[in-house]
């Protein structure tokens, strides 16, 4: 066994003796990731970008851009010397080749992008994105250096029938089987469907609750997988983000409406430091 595996597998223990504290303490790094989707021009790309240069990334916020596919290249330019990272909505699951419309992730690491959103909801509803075909993407992520965010969730009707953990362990499923440890270098992103654009917002109880569900399903399915960063997505903004920050597990958040106006991004972030600040959850 790897040392960072077994260093893992002791933290996983130690975490399920302590309890959530320790969580907290050390996984204290605070994923701030703007899903853009399908919108902005460029000239408001380089606008939004020239009002963020003088956001300060302190160790433990991590600010996270996700442009349409055409604006990356304007990222790579204007972000060479911040520390704000990006990185691309979708990927590939193939290198190169004659897949008219598709981008890889050999040509997304080449335009600078650290990380892949995959398994969006939207991709999963709209265009027949399977489970299966979401652990593709991831690895084909991997395989470049992109750290794939990877996205689960349940819709309204699976909620209201109590079926969404077998969504969220299949769909989880899908992932661990195919990547083994190797998702341990992926985040998971928890995106209620009935909450993303709605402005509507699972109780406290319920993300703490579906997000220890996640937590246990990847620590006893991956060794060390309770160290994997969790983030929450759906209808996310700066008058919710505080109170969603506080809930266990959640190390971070995917925020589609909110980050597209840059006052309401920079006010999040701000909101996160200010609690954060000193390095503790
Ligand atoms: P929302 O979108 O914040 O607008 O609800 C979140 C997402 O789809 O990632």
């Amino acid at each position: 066994m790897e040392k960072s595996e077994i260093e893992a597998q002791v933290r996983d223990y130690i975490m399920k003796t302590l309890g959530n504290t320790v969580d907290k303490a050390q996984n204290s790094e605070f994923i701030v990731a703007a899903n853009w989707k399908m919108n902005m021009s460029s000239k408001e790309t380089v606008d939004f970008l020239y009002k963020t240069k003088d956001i300060q990334v302190t160790d433990n916020i991590k600010p996270i851009i996700f442009p349409p596919f055409p604006y990356l290249l304007l990222f790579q330019k204007l972000l060479r010397y911040s520390s704000i990272a990006y990185g691309s909505q979708d990927i590939a699951k193939e290198d190169n080749g004659a897949f008219t419309g598709e981008v890889s992730g050999r040509m997304l690491s080449d335009c600078g992008c650290s990380y892949a959103i995959v398994g969006h909801s939207e991709r999963r509803s709209y265009y027949g994105e399977t489970s299966e075909l979401v652990a593709e993407k991831a690895k084909a992520a991997l395989k470049n250096d992109i750290t794939p965010i990877i996205c689960i969730g349940e819709t309204l009707e699976e909620r209201r029938g109590n079926r969404y953990k077998q969504v969220l362990y299949h769909q989880l499923y899908a992932v661990t089987s195919s990547l083994g440890k190797e998702t341990l270098k992926c985040i998971i992103a928890y995106e209620p469907v009935w909450a993303i654009g709605t402005g509507v917002i699972p109780r406290m109880e319920e993300i703490e609750d579906t997000h220890r569900f996640i937590h246990e399903y990847l620590s006893s399915n991956v060794p060390g997988g309770g160290n994997i960063k969790l983030l929450y997505g759906g209808s996310v903004n700066e008058e919710n983000v505080r109170d969603i920050s506080k809930v266990a597990y959640v190390s971070g958040f995917l925020i589609g409406g909110a980050s597209l106006k840059v006052d309401k991004y920079k006010a999040i972030i701000d909101i996160l430091k200010a609690e954060y600040g000193n390095g503790h959850k």
